[in-house]
C-alpha cells in the first residue's frame, strides 16, 4: 500500500495492518468548556452535567476507598446494591464505566457487521458511534415535528436485519419523553428478534406522572427483550468518575459480561455509587430543585417569545443559526451546545445549572435568544 492509502490514519507507518474502517469512524465531540473572553464570568451549560458534585456520603466513600487502591475492584457489592435498590436479582444488573459503555457492550454483544440499529434522530449520538464500530448500520428515524419519538416510524424501520432499537427517554438532545402507555404499545408491537433498549440516563430529573419506569414495568416484570440504561453521571454528580448500569433479563446481562473488560468499573466508582444509592433524599431534592430552575427558565424564555422543550436537566430551543447563537452566548460567558453535530443546525441545548449559574445565565439567554 502506498502512503496515499485513504484508509490509513495520518502518521500510521506503511505496512501496518490497521483495520481500514477505523479511519472512517467519527470521534465523539464533547460539549465545549471554553471560548469565553477573558474577564467574563463563565457559566458552562453545555454537557448536561448535574450542577452539584457527589453526595456527602459518596465523597466520604471515595476518601475511604483511596488507601485500598492497590487492590483490583470487585463490583459484586455494587451489583447487589443496585439489585436491592430496584427489587431485581443480582444477575439482572451490570455496572459499567458510564451508560455509554453499556451501549458499547450492547453493540459488541448484538451487532454483526451489516446489522441494523434503529433509533430516533436526533438522539444520543453513542447509538450511532457504537454501531459504526461494529460496522453495523445506524438507522436514524427523524423525530416528529414536535421533537418527540415517532414510534410508528421506528416500528416501520425495523427489518429482519434489526438487532437493537433504542428509545432515549427522555430524549437527549430534545428533552421530550415517551409516555408509559406509548412505550407499552411500542414494545408490544416489536417483532421477536429485536431487543429494545430504553435509555433512562436522565430519569431522576423527570417528575411527569405518565413518565414510565421501564425497570419496574419491563425488566422487573420479566419482559425477555427489554434492557434499561441508567447513569450516575447526571443527578448523582459522578460524571467524572464514570459509572452507569444496565437492568435487563439475565441472558442480556450474561451477554454483556462476556464482552466487557474484567475490571471496567473502578473501586472509587463502586464505593461512591453504593454510598449514593443510600442517599435517596439528596437525589429527590436535586430533582425538585432542577425542576424549579428549569421551569423558571422556560417561563422567562416563553415570556420573551422563545418556546422550549424538555423535562430533564436541559431545555432545547430553536434558533435561526445554532452556531451563531452559541458564539453570541459564549461571548457573554454562557456556554451552550449547538446541535449541528446531531443534524439539527437550528437548535441549541441549554443545561440547567445551579441557582448561581441560572441567575447569571437567564438574563443573557433571554436577551440573546429573543433577538
Ligand atoms: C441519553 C444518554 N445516555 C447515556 C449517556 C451516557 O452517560 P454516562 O456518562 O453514564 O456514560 C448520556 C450522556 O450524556 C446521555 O445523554
Amino acid at each position: 500500500m502506498g502512503t496515499t492509502d485513504p484508509n490509513r490514519l495520518p502518521g500510521a507507518p506503511a505496512g501496518v495492518r490497521l483495520r481500514p474502517f477505523v479511519s472512517e469512524l467519527a470521534v465523539y465531540a464533547p460539549g465545549a468548556s471554553s471560548g469565553v473572553p477573558a474577564g467574563v464570568p463563565v457559566v458552562k451549560l453545555s454537557s448536561n452535567e448535574g450542577p452539584e458534585g457527589p453526595t456527602p456520603a459518596a465523597l466520604a466513600a471515595i476518601a475511604a476507598e483511596a488507601p485500598e487502591l492497590n487492590r483490583y475492584p470487585d463490583s459484586g457489592a455494587l451489583h447487589t446494591a443496585l439489585a436491592d435498590a430496584h427489587g431485581l436479582a443480582p444477575n439482572m444488573v451490570a455496572a459499567s464505566p458510564g451508560a455509554d459503555m453499556s451501549i458499547a457492550y450492547l453493540a459488541a454483544a448484538f451487532l454483526e457487521p451489516g446489522d441494523d440499529v434503529v433509533f430516533a434522530w436526533p438522539a444520543f449520538v453513542s447509538y450511532a458511534l457504537t454501531a459504526q464500530k461494529q460496522q453495523a448500520n445506524a438507522i436514524k428515524v427523524p423525530l416528529t415535528a414536535d421533537d418527540t419519538h415517532d414510534l410508528d416510524a421506528l416500528l416501520a424501520a425495523i427489518t429482519p436485519k434489526t438487532s437493537l432499537v433504542y428509545v432515549c427517554n427522555p430524549n437527549n438532545p430534545t428533552g421530550t419523553y415517551v409516555s408509559s402507555a406509548a412505550l407499552r404499545a411500542f414494545v408490544d408491537a416489536l417483532p421477536e428478534h429485536v431487543v429494545c433498549v430504553v435509555d433512562e440516563a436522565y430519569s431522576g430529573y423527570v417528575l411527569e406522572d405518565d413518565y414510565p419506569n421501564a425497570i419496574e414495568e419491563y425488566v422487573k416484570a420479566g419482559h425477555p427483550r427489554v434492557a434499561v440504561l441508567r447513569s450516575f453521571s447526571k443527578i448523582y454528580g459522578l460524571a467524572g468518575l464514570r459509572v452507569g448500569w444496565m437492568a435487563a433479563p439475565a441472558w442480556i446481562i450474561d451477554a454483556s459480561i462476556r464482552v466487557r473488560g474484567p475490571f471496567d468499573v473502578n473501586a472509587m466508582a463502586i464505593a461512591a455509587t453504593i454510598a449514593s444509592l443510600g442517599d435517596t433524599a439528596t437525589i429527590e431534592r436535586r430533582g425538585q430543585e432542577n425542576a424549579v430552575r428549569r421551569e423558571s427558565l422556560r417561563a422567562k424564555l416563553a415570556a420573551a417569545g422563545v418556546a422550549s422543550t424538555g423535562v430533564a436537566n436541559f431545555l432545547t430551543v430553536t434558533v435561526e443559526d445554532a452556531q451563531a447563537t452559541t458564539a453570541a452566548l459564549t461571548q457573554r460567558g454562557v456556554i451552550v451546545r449547538p446541535l449541528n453535530g446531531f443534524g439539527a443546525p437550528t437548535k441549541i441545548r441549554i443545561t440547567i445549572g445551579s441557582d448561581e449559574d441560572m441567575a447569571l445565565a437567564e438574563p443573557i439567554l433571554v436577551d440573546v435568544l429573543s433577538n
